[in-house]
């Protein structure tokens, strides 16, 4: 009797487990037993993609979407309008089809209490949202992002909106000039984005902090929800130069021009590295708004920037070539490596002040990169002079040893010739 007790249990349990999984199978099986037998691509398609859809590993079938009867195994009824049977839903149905579910608080908590069911709400303040509801089937809607049936969960790195497969994702429409043809709009997001700082990084060097697509333009709504205008987007991740710029004069001058905060000087979408050559006089960034004739003190100051900012680049060239010689030669150099490492963040930092428009700033943090450049060149001399020293003196205890050496030999022989003579 005692050994029947956690067999019976053990049954009870297993059967409790099954369950929902036979009720998933029985849901879905009248749509996709009969689909997945089609010889038609197009209808045979969704059964196999639908496998790995994230609404499939919740047991939510194709009725979720369609409507229709799953229980029928016959085309007419479980396909009829009495249950509900949608067919293919028209793209300016979809987003009210997925917020039926994703809208409703009660019912997306007792799956997954952590997810936002703010989508369609955000998705409606975007251009897309926007024109979807006034009837434009092309802009994107929740399916042309997430697709049909592959839909997965955010992080999951096959996912069409995964950071590495996003701007794919956008570029299927965006960089397509034929689909795009009927609005007034550029086709070469994408090709700019792929050869920006930002694509690379993000797309070559797999760095996930580098911002894709969805990053600047939010992921349902126009912006994301952290910066009030796509103007400010870049302070989400360069804060210091956001700052720098927002206390600046310059701000209002911007605003007053109505030249966007960052875009002007960088672009958006091919941001490149920039080096000082974009504060050479009357081809620099600044030459946008100054001439030399009639505002000379916008060139004048970006030339001074240039200056100072260059030599503190000279000189930390020069000093890390004799670090490097040191090194070389097996010297400690730790301790002036930290030194000129520090420097270097100075000349990070004084790029960082441009956007304070302010010369006396930005040489103030080269002034403070110079000082510690020296630093580091006077302790990569004494480094230096140090081992020039040792090895004189290495060459002098050579001689002297060997002298000594010498001397000990003839003064032994001295020994030997004295003892044979006696
Ligand atoms: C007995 C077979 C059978 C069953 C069961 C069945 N279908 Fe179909 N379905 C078909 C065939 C065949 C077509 C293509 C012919 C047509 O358009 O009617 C089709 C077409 C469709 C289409 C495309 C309609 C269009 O207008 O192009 C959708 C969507 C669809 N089925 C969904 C479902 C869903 C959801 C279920 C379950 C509730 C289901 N089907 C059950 C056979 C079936
Ligand atoms: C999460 C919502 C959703 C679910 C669940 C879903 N579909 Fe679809 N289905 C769509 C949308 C949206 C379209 C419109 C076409 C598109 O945007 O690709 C579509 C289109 C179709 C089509 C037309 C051919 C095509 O690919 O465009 C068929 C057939 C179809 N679905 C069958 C199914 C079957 C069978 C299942 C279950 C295995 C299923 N769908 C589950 C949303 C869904
Ligand atoms: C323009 C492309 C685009 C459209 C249109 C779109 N989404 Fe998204 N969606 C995204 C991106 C990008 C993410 C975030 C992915 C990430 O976090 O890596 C996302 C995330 C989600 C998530 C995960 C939770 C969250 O909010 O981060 C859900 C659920 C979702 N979308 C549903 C929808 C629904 C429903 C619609 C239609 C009302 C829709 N999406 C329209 C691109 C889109
Ligand atoms: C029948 C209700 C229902 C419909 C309709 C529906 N979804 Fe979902 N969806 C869910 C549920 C529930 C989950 C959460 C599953 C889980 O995490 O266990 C989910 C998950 C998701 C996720 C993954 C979220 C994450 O965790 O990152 C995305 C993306 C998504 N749905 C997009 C869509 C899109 C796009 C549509 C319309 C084409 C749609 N859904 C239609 C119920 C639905
Ligand atoms: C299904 C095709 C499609 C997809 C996918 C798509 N878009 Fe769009 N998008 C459009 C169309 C069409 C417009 C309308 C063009 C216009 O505004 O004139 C548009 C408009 C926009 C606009 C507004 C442009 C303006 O007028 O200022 C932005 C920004 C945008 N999309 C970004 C994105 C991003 C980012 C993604 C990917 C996350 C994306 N789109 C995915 C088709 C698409
Ligand atoms: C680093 C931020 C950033 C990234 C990444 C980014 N954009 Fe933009 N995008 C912007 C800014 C800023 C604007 C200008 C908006 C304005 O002035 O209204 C813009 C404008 C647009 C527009 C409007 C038309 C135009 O060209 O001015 C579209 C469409 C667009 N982006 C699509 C994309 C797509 C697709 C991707 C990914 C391949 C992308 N963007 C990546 C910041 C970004
Ligand atoms: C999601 C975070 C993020 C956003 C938003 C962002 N960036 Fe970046 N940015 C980065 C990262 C990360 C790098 C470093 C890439 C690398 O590895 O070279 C970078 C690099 C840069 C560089 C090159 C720096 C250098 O020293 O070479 C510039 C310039 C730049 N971004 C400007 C912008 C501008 C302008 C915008 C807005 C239009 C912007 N960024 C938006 C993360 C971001
Ligand atoms: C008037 C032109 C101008 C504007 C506007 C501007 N920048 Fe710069 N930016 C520069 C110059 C000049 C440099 C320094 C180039 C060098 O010496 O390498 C620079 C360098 C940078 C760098 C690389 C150095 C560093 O600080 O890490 C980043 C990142 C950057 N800018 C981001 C931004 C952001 C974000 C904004 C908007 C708040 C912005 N810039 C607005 C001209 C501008
Ligand atoms: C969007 C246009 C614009 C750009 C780009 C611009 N400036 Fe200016 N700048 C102005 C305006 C407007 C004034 C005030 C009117 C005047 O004196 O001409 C000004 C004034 C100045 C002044 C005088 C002091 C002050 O703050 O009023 C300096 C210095 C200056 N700019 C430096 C720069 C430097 C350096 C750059 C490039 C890194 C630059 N500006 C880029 C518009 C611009």
């Amino acid at each position: 009797m005692k050994i029947l007790f956690p067999i019976i249990l053990y049954l009870v349990v297993s059967l409790l487990l099954l369950a929902p999984c036979a009720l998933c199978q029985d849901e879905v099986s009248g749509c996709v037993n009969c689909h997945s037998e089609l010889d038609d691509g197009d209808i045979e398609a969704p059964t196999e993609l639908f496998k790995n859809d994230i609404h499939n590993q919740a047991a939510l079938g194709c009725v979720g979407c369609h409507g229709g009867d799953p229980t029928s195994d016959d085309e007419d009824l479980a396909m009829s309008e009495a249950t509900g049977f949608i067919g293919v839903p028209d793209p300016t149905d979809i987003p009210k089809i997925c917020s039926k579910c994703h809208s409703d608080p009660v019912f997306m908590k007792s799956f997954d209490p952590g997810l936002a069911i703010d989508q369609y709400a955000k998705y409606m303040t975007s251009i897309h949202g926007i024109r979807n509801s006034a009837g434009d089937t092309k802009v994107a809607q929740c399916a042309s992002c997430h697709r049909a049936h592959d839909i997965r969960k955010a992080n999951d790195p096959k996912s069409s909106t995964y950071a590495f497969n996003l701007p794919g994702t956008c570029a299927a429409c965006h960089a397509n000039n034929v689909y795009m043809a009927g609005y007034d709009i550029a086709t070469d997001q994408h090709t700019d984005y792929e050869r920006s700082v930002h694509g690379i990084a993000l797309l070559e060097k797999r760095d996930i902090g580098a911002p894709a697509c969805n990053d600047c333009h939010g992921n349902h709504g126009a912006v994301p929800p952290e910066v009030g205008s796509i103007d400010k987007v870049c302070g989400l991740c360069h804060a210091n130069n956001m700052t720098n710029f927002d206390q600046s004069t310059h701000n209002e001058y911007f605003d007053a021009l109505e030249m966007p905060a960052c875009e002007t000087c960088h672009s958006n979408h091919y941001v490149d590295s920039p080096s000082t050559d974009i504060l050479d006089g009357e081809t620099s960034v600044c030459a946008q708004c100054h001439n030399s004739d009639e505002s000379p003190e916008g060139l004048e100051a970006a030339d001074g920037m240039r200056k100072s900012i260059d030599s503190l680049n000279t000189s930390l060239t020069v000093v890390k070539e004799k670090l490097d010689e040191s090194d070389r030669k097996g010297l400690f150099v730790t301790n002036a490596l930290f030194t000129w490492q520090e420097a270097r963040q100075k000349e990070f930092a004084a790029k960082t002040a441009v956007h304070t428009f302010d010369l006396g700033k930005v040489t103030g943090v080269t002034a403070e990169g110079l000082e510690l450049a020296s630093q580091a060149d006077v302790a990569a001399d004494d480094l230096l002079a140090g081992y020039v020293f040792r090895r004189a003196g290495l060459a002098v205890s050579v001689f002297f040893l060997g002298l000594l050496a010498l001397l000990l030999w003839l003064k032994a022989r001295q020994i030997d010739a004295r003892q044979q003579s006696l």
